[in-house]
């Protein structure tokens, strides 16, 4: 046990404006906006205008949570930004959110975890503070998915939406306060259910955009059960290693993937969907902005306040999966 612990300063979102209706894809692809509601919960989703991509949220999302913190740019220590749909393939976006907060020697990664990339970065970021190594970290989840995204494709362009989060952890020595507990887990060999070309292995070419390989594929109906059977093992080994009990808990935050999966995961736990944090309907899947979102907003309408502990679960690509346990 160290002295020191990770607790969230400061938070912040983006959304883009402009919005996407169930009836806007109507007119894109053989749906309907009762299909998509009852099968996934989604009303809408915001979505990038010219000029405004996973930089600009990441940046306005980090430069929120700053000002929530009551820091200034110069006060972080190092810069995690999660994200599959980075600004470039290199260099890394948290560089350039780093130089957009006028920073030009803070350390800056990004995390390529999918929808769990958030709470891999917490989970990074909590043990770089709990070892004394750091004091500030930002930490930002940022998504254009819209840019990868197949609009040919109704199994997948009626999921996704853009936006990023943003939390700053900061070195404390309350005990019991923020990051109580964490966990990330892999298995690669899940990686043919949602991926997207191109890369070293399939460069672009002019036939993979003739053929729309060069956007995201998904196998929608795998990665469901999967995203079922994980939310539920990690509620279960948050409770377990922390040995707190549900009533502990004040609002669970899951990645925003389909109110099918987190309502049957609160059934299972014979929880109300109002201990769940749900704001699927207005911006869809954002994958790793989706929790700093929902935590932004939770915060910001008193869902959670000073004290109460939030317990975060991720599932997504990789396939990956993760946790996280904070006292707020
Ligand atoms: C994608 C998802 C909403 C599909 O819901 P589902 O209940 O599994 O639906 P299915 O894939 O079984 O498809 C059922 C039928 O609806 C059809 N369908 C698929 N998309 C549709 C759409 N947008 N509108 C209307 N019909 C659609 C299918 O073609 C299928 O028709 P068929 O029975 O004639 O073949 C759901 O599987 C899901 O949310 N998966 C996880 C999403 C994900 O991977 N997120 C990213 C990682 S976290």
């Amino acid at each position: 046990m160290t002295p020191y612990s990770a607790i969230i300063t400061g938070t912040g979102s983006c959304l883009p404006e402009k919005r996407l209706t169930n009836d806007d894809l109507s007119k894109l692809v053989d749906t309907n906006d009762e299909w998509i509601t009852q099968r996934t919960g989604i009303k809408e989703r915001r979505i990038a205008s010219p000029g405004e991509s996973t930089l600009s949220f990441a940046s306005k999302a980090a430069t929120a949570a700053l000002k929530s913190a009551g820091l200034e740019p110069k006060h972080l220590d190092l810069i995690i930004c999660a994200t599959v749909t980075p600004e470039l393939s290199m260099p890394a976006t948290a560089c350039m959110v780093g130089a957009s907060l006028g920073l030009s020697t803070t350390p800056a990664f990004d995390v390529s975890a999918a929808c769990s990339g958030f709470l891999y970065a917490v989970h990074m970021a909590s043990a770089f503070i709990e070892c004394g190594r750091y004091k500030n970290v930002l930490v930002i989840g940022a998504e254009t998915l819209t840019r990868v995204v197949d609009y040919q494709d109704r199994s997948s362009c009626i999921l996704f939406g853009d936006g990023g989060g943003a939390v700053v952890l900061s070195r404390s020595q309350e005990p019991k306060r923020g990051v109580l507990y964490s966990s990330i887990h892999a298995d690669g060999n899940g990686w043919e259910y949602l991926y997207t070309l191109p890369g070293a292995r399939t460069p672009i070419s002019s036939e993979m955009i003739a053929s729309r390989q060069h956007f995201m594929r998904i196998r929608g109906r795998e990665i469901f059960k999967f995203a079922v059977t994980r939310f539920n093992e990690l509620i279960d080994d948050a409770m377990s290693k922390t040995g707190l009990g549900i009533d502990d808990i004040k609002l669970i935050v899951p990645h925003q993937v389909n109110l099918r999966i987190i309502d049957s995961a609160m059934e299972r736990l014979g929880l109300p969907r109002e201990k769940a944090f749900i704001n699927i309907e207005k911006y869809g899947n954002t994958s790793a902005a989706s929790i700093p979102i929902a935590l932004d907003e939770a915060l910001r309408q008193g869902r959670l306040k000073k004290g109460d502990v939030a317990l975060m679960v991720a599932f997504g690509a990789g396939l990956t999966w993760a946790n996280a346990v904070i006292r707020i």
